[in-house]
C-alpha cells in the first residue's frame, strides 16, 4: 500500500513521527512536513526522530515541491492522512486551496475519490472549523482527531499515543496490535 502523510503545524505533530516509527515496511509513505510543523516539533518533540528518514519505506518531500509525484492524480497512491491537521490546513482543504504540496496532494486525492483521513487538532474547535469538518465529511473525508479513550486500560502516555495511532492504522486498514481491543479475548 502507498500512502501520503501530511504533517502540519498543530500540537501533537510528534504523533506523526511515532506513526512513521510504527509503520510496517510493506506500506510506503510519501511524507510532507509543513514549515509550521517543523516549528511545532522543535517545541514539542523530546526525542530526535532523524532516524525516521533512514526507513526504506519513507520518502520525504519538501512542502514547496509542487512538482513531486504526489502532486499529480496520475501517480498511484491509495490513501492520504493529514496528521495532525492544523485549522489553517483544514480551512484550505475545505475551500480547495492548493498552495503547497500537502494541500495540492489533498485536492488530488479528493478529485480522484481516494480515501482521505484528517486528524484536526484544536481545543475547542471554532464554528468555522466545525463547518469545515462537516463540509469535508460530507465529501467523504474521514474526520478522526486525536481523541483520548480509556477502554483499553492504557497506563502511560505512550500507550495512549499507541492507541490513537492504532485507530488511525485501523482506518487506513494497516494491520496492528497497538492497543488492546474491546473484549477481544472474550
Ligand atoms: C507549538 C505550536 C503548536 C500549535 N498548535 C496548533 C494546534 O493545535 N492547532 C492549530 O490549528 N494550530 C496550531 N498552531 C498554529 C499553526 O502552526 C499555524 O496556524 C500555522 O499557520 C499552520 O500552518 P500549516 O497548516 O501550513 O502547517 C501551533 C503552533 C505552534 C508553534
Amino acid at each position: 500500500m502507498k500512502i501520503v502523510l501530511g504533517i502540519t503545524g498543530a500540537s501533537g505533530a510528534v504523533l506523526a513521527l511515532k506513526f512513521l516509527e510504527h509503520l510496517p515496511l510493506d506500506v510506503t509513505a510519501y511524507v510532507v512536513i509543513s514549515k509550521s510543523a517543523k516549528i511545532a516539533l522543535k517545541y514539542e518533540a523530546s526525542k530526535d526522530y532523524k532516524n525516521i528518514k533512514n526507513k526504506k519505506n519513507i520518502i520525504i518531500f519538501k512542502e514547496n515541491d509542487i512538482a513531486a509525484p504526489i502532486a499529480s492524480g496520475s501517480f498511484k497512491v491509495d490513501k492520504m492522512i493529514i496528521l495532525p491537521c492544523s485549522m489553517n490546513t483544514l480551512a484550505k482543504c475545505a475551500c480547495g486551496i492548493s498552495d503547497n504540496l500537502i494541500t495540492r496532494s489533498f485536492t488530488v486525492m479528493l478529485k480522484e475519490k481516494r480515501e482521505i483521513i484528517l486528524a484536526p487538532r484544536e481545543l475547542p474547535f471554532s464554528s468555522i472549523a466545525l463547518e469545515n469538518m462537516l463540509k469535508l465529511s460530507n465529501l467523504g473525508v474521514v474526520i478522526a482527531p486525536p481523541m483520548l479513550a480509556y477502554y483499553s486500560n492504557q497506563e502511560s502516555l505512550e500507550q495512549m499515543e499507541d492507541f490513537i495511532i492504532g485507530k488511525w492504522f485501523d482506518l487506513l486498514k494497516i494491520e496492528n496490535n497497538l492497543y488492546k481491543r474491546w473484549k477481544n479475548n472474550e
